[in-house]
């Protein structure tokens, strides 16, 4: 078991954000990392299908012998958490998601108590930031959907007039309410960091789920000593990245986001369509 791969899940490209700093924090460890990109956006979806998707989508990781399952998509998160810690907990494979750790990065960087939330239209209809925050004393919420943002990664504009006029639309109530601190509550987010950091100013800190979701992936695996053991010197880890779509330019923004560790992309059917009944 030491020896397999961590699973990384998520409805597209976003997810390489948080592969990224496991990469980084756990270079020993193999990944397999795989996009929904036949589904995404899972944001602008109903929570129940979200939940089907996501379900399939691991369940696919664990046929190809996932260790321990990181699921990289907000949406996902708030969709099928619970459902995925009962359905592989039986099995011994623990569940990691990026809620609560980038909730409680977001909680130890305020100064003035009012975090703004960024999410996909589902995350932030689920509430999912609003229950992770609620016990956090003398914080307020206030949480805006920026349902256009996924599209614009999913296609690689990062920058330019577009994508900048609908990051000043979906940061205004956060500006007005007077926040210090925004959760990038969406794995897609990151990759606009310049266009978002440029509207915020410098007062205002950005917080990403990829370090503290990669900090609990190094502690689960620790704890259940399931660390991979020891490589011969020169030997490297394997990368996986499979994608149940076609997009030819996946494997280049894959490359571009993630870095040189993404030598190609295998496209795998989707095991699932979005009104399919289990
Ligand atoms: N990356 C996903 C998240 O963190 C959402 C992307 C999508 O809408 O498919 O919420």
């Amino acid at each position: 078991m030491n020896d397999a791969p961590i699973g990384v899940f998520d409805s597209g490209l976003g997810g390489l954000t948080v592969a990224r700093a496991i990469i980084d924090q756990l270079p020993g460890e193999d990944v397999i990392y795989l996009g929904d990109s036949a589904n995404t956006p899972y944001g602008s979806r109903r929570l129940s299908d979200v939940r089907a998707l996501t379900l399939a989508g691991l369940d696919r990781l664990v046929e190809l012998g996932a260790k321990i399952l990181v699921i990289a998509c907000n949406t996902a998160t708030a969709a099928a958490l619970q459902d995925a810690r009962e359905r592989y907990g039986e099995q011994g494979i623990p569940v990691i998601e990026v809620v609560t750790p980038a909730a409680k990065q977001g909680a130890a960087t305020t100064r003035n108590g009012r975090i703004g939330v960024l999410g996909t239209a589902a995350t932030v209809r689920s509430g999912a930031y609003l229950d992770a925050l609620r016990a956090v004393p003398d914080v307020e919420v206030i949480q805006n959907a920026a349902p256009r943002f996924v599209e614009f990664v999913e296609k690689g504009e990062t920058t330019g007039e577009a994508v900048t006029e609908a990051a000043r639309q979906y940061l205004a109530p956060l500006i007005a309410a007077d926040v210090d601190t925004v959760i990038l509550g969406c794995t897609h987010y990151p990759l606009l960091t310049g266009v978002l950091s440029r509207l915020l100013g410098p007062g205002v800190r950005l917080v990403t789920s990829s370090e503290a979701t990669a900090n609990a992936t190094y502690s689960e695996l620790i704890d259940l000593d399931l660390l991979h053991s020891p490589r011969a010197a020169g030997e490297h880890a394997h990368y996986r990245f499979l994608s149940t779509g076609e997009s030819p330019e996946f494997s280049a923004l894959a490359r571009r986001f993630l870095g040189p560790e993404v030598h190609g992309v295998e496209v795998v059917a989707p095991t699932r369509r979005v009104g399919e009944d289990r």
